[in-house]
């Protein structure tokens, strides 16, 4: 099984993902006592992603392999797909992989081992999707009628792409907001304040400067002001709305130092659910793998 895109999965297939991740999160437990190896194949930095990935694999009794891009053989003018052939030839029995290019899967097909896309350009980031859909779940027991606004650099963020199209999917209205530079058109565009009184999720994305062909226009204090999780707006919030971010963050450009850990903010927790996410990634990759 490979785990590309949510594209690929139906609305039920999602949700017993989630189902099996609760399962980790409640204590199941599933042990390869060292047998299967997990390689982790970063080709752009990440910390949440890689780690937690590399947590859950060890979690389940795998053993796991950090590829070093900075000192690999990428630095001789390696081609991705030879570096991941080699890896399959190694003899590992999944691949986590992260890619500046979207779809770079698409170089792979001569592959003949599970690949659990770890972050794709601004494309597709479906681990991560599946750990705001299990907090969400977690927090509400349900996706339909909810309403949620992603707010920041949709364009560049993969978060965004990924997570507009499967909480629509999923029954609930979504409106994305920021800097007008960064809006993405069909994507229900809308001013924050216009919205931050109505909505149950606030989703924060961090302003992607490494893919920005141009400086940011704004300065931060202007950022902040404009599109920024301050103290002044989480107080419009539903009484019972949350907070939630990817991250990495800056913390008093998107958000407020002092509402990263505030009541309503959930951003620790999805990092946690992270780990159960990709427990139930990996899982479900070797089983059927045999
Ligand atoms: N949320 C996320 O993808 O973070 P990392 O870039 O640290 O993996």
């Amino acid at each position: 099984m490979n785990v590309l895109k949510l594209d690929d999965f139906t609305v039920e297939e999602i949700n017993q993902i989630l189902d099996l991740a609760e399962e980790f999160k409640n204590g199941k437990q599933v042990d390869y006592q060292g047998k299967k190896v997990i390689a982790n194949l970063f080709f752009e930095p990440s910390t949440r992603t890689h780690y937690s990935f590399d947590m859950a694999a060890l979690k389940l009794g795998c053993k796991t392999q950090n590829f070093d891009a900075g000192n690999s053989s990428l630095k001789k003018g390696e081609s991705l797909y030879d570096t991941v052939k080699t890896f399959e030839m190694f003899g590992v029995d999944a691949l986590v992989i992260r890619h500046v290019e979207n779809e770079y899967y698409k170089q792979l097909e001569g592959i003949h081992i599970p690949i659990l896309n770890a972050g794709d350009g601004t494309g597709n980031h479906p681990s991560q999707s599946l750990l705001d859909l299990l907090t969400i779940r977690q927090e509400f027991g349900k996706f339909e009628g909810l309403k949620a606004v992603i707010v920041g650099d949709i364009r560049h963020s993969r978060v965004a792409h990924t997570n507009f199209k499967i909480m629509q999917r999923l029954g609930m209205e979504v409106y994305t907001s920021g800097p007008l530079a960064y809006k993405e058109e069909g994507y229900n565009y809308v001013e924050l304040d216009d919205v931050i009184d109505k909505v149950d999720v606030v989703m924060l994305l961090r302003v992607q400067h490494e893919r920005h062909a141009e400086e940011m226009k704004e300065t931060i204090q202007e950022y902040h002001e404009a599109f920024g999780l301050n103290q002044k707006r989480v107080e419009q919030m539903k009484e019972n709305a949350i907070i939630m971010h990817p991250a990495p963050f800056n913390r008093n450009v998107e958000i407020a130092d002092d509402v990263v850990e505030c009541k309503k903010s959930r951003i620790f927790k999805q990092v946690q659910n992270g780990v159960f996410v990709r427990m139930a990634l990996i899982h479900m990759a070797l089983s059927e793998n045999g």
